[in-house]
């Protein structure tokens, strides 16, 4: 067994197999390559210029790293697992290309904060794309919601018809919680965007190294203050995975939703073959498969926010291998996020309204009892109270009668309040119900088109 070319010299004997197995993070931290070359690059052209370095070695880096990229880019990289992580395989390939100056290049640096550096940049390119991703999907949900405005549908509490309400109200509710994603992805961002680079192993180095160039270069807002929080910090991670997981969290009900309204039973929805499939043996089947997966993805996120936390609890300052378990979490996670969030925004693009089937539903369940009990408060000036009681008795009524509130006889409800008139059939109807809700964030159709308004308005 050989030792380790990068930090074996005062070890005898290499690793042993299962050494080499459970340490080794190449097999996914190839995936900060992109990072890790770009970080470097600003490292050697930091070091170039504050004269720790030779331009030309500095020059001879930049020009290798580059072919480095190229060769990573094209599948033509051979990776070895016995240099452990990406950042010993790339520095193992310089050396190849360009010799000795490859050996400068790790001046005034560590692992520790060059791994903190570029799973920060690949962080923060995630939470670009997931921004972007839920904006499409927002895009989307508006674009269904100003189809169906006026679309009535009943409204749900404790899964039972409540009140009716109208589609597009429903999906301007995810357009709502998708914008509380984006900006917990942009508070997550800030927290991302500060650099470490420089915090070397922990304690800061002894080069007169320029911090801020570095951190600039790369699109940081600027240097970490504390070089042990620097190597040590992983709250960034944590504060994605929170966000990703409040994320699929919010896609996991739509997802339910999308499960429940194109079932048999409800028929408020057909999905197209694009986004349904078949089962091998009832060929009568038209299953959602991709609204349950993302259901499921849910739970696996949130799983790499607990193995995240879990990692990171009353660990000491400032690093351990322990959090070399960071990537594999949040590659995961960004991963599920990602196809969950494409598949929700083809799915809502793509689902296809059965407004009969909706509209009917509305009406079932007495859904127009509570402005039965309004306009009993509004014309007979009874308090609220009274008239829920009142409406109750006449459910009742309209129950033993196997009818609905509309269809009983205007004589019946007089049994139960006299002072009901026939204006009372006005209020009754889905339409009339839903028009009436004017109230700001309410359900009326006007109300809802002005919210559409807004978020088109928002959204430019
Ligand atoms: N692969 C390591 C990780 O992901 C890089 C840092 C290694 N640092 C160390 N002191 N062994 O955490």
């Amino acid at each position: 067994m050989t030792t380790n070319e990068m930090w074996g010299g005062r070890f005898a004997q290499g690793p042993a197999d299962i050494m080499k197995e459970i340490n080794a993070s190449i097999d996914f931290d190839r995936r900060l390559y992109a990072q890790d070359i770009a970080a470097s690059k600003a490292h050697a052209r930091m070091l170039a210029h504050r004269g720790i370095i030779a331009q030309s070695d500095a020059d001879a880096i930049g020009h290798g790293l580059d072919q480095i990229r190229t060769e990573i880019d094209h599948g033509k990289f051979v990776f070895s697992r016995d240099l452990e992580d990406i950042h010993m395989n790339i520095e193992a390939r310089l050396t190849d290309l360009i010799g000795e100056a490859a050996g400068r290049l790790h001046t005034a640096r560590s692992r520790n904060d060059q791994v903190a550096t570029d799973f920060r940049l690949w962080v923060r390119d995630s939470i670009d794309r997931m921004s972007q991703g839920l904006r499409a999907f927002q895009v989307n949900l508006i674009a269904k919601a100003a189809a169906h405005a006026g679309t009535v549908m009943p409204g749900f509490t404790h899964l039972q018809s409540a009140q009716p309400v109208t589609l597009g109200h429903h999906l301007l509710a995810y357009v709502e919680m998708a914008a509380r994603d984006r900006a917990r992805f942009a508070s997550a961002r800030a927290c991302t965007n500060e650099c470490p680079l420089g915090a070397a192993a922990l304690a800061g180095t002894s080069f007169p190294i320029d911090r801020e160039q570095t951190a600039l270069e790369l699109g940081f807002s600027g240097a970490m203050r504390n070089s042990l929080d620097g190597v040590s910090a992983r709250d960034f991670a944590l504060e994605y995975l929170s966000a990703c997981s409040i994320m699929t969290t919010h896609l996991s009900r739509l997802a339910e939703e999308i499960v429940l309204w194109s079932s048999p039973q409800f028929r408020f929805i057909r999905l197209s073959d694009a986004f349904s499939t078949g089962s091998s043996i009832m060929p009568q089947k038209r299953n959602p498969d991709a609204a349950e997966l993302v259901r499921a993805k849910c739970a696996r996120v949130t799983g790499s926010l607990v193995t995240l936390l879990g990692v990171m609890k009353a660990l000491p300052l400032s690093y351990a291998k322990d959090m070399q378990e960071d990537k594999e979490a949040v590659f995961d996670a960004a991963d599920s996020c990602e196809l969950a969030l494409a598949a929700m925004t083809g799915m809502v693009d793509d689902m296809q309204i059965n407004e009969p089937a909706m509209r009917h539903a509305a009406g079932d369940a007495f859904s127009t009892a509570t402005d039965l009990a309004d306009w009993i408060v509004r014309v007979l000036k009874k308090p609220f109270r009274e008239a829920h009681h009142i409406t109750g008795r006449i459910v009742a009524l309209a129950e033993a009668r196997k009818c609905g509130l509309l269809d009983l006889p205007l004589s019946e409800m007089q049994t139960v309040e006299p002072g009901i008139t026939a204006d009372i059939q006005s209020v009754l109807g889905l339409d009339a119900s839903v028009a009436s809700r004017l109230s700001f964030g309410g359900t009326a159709p006007t109300r809802v088109r002005e919210q559409i308004g807004y978020w088109q308005e928002r959204l430019k």
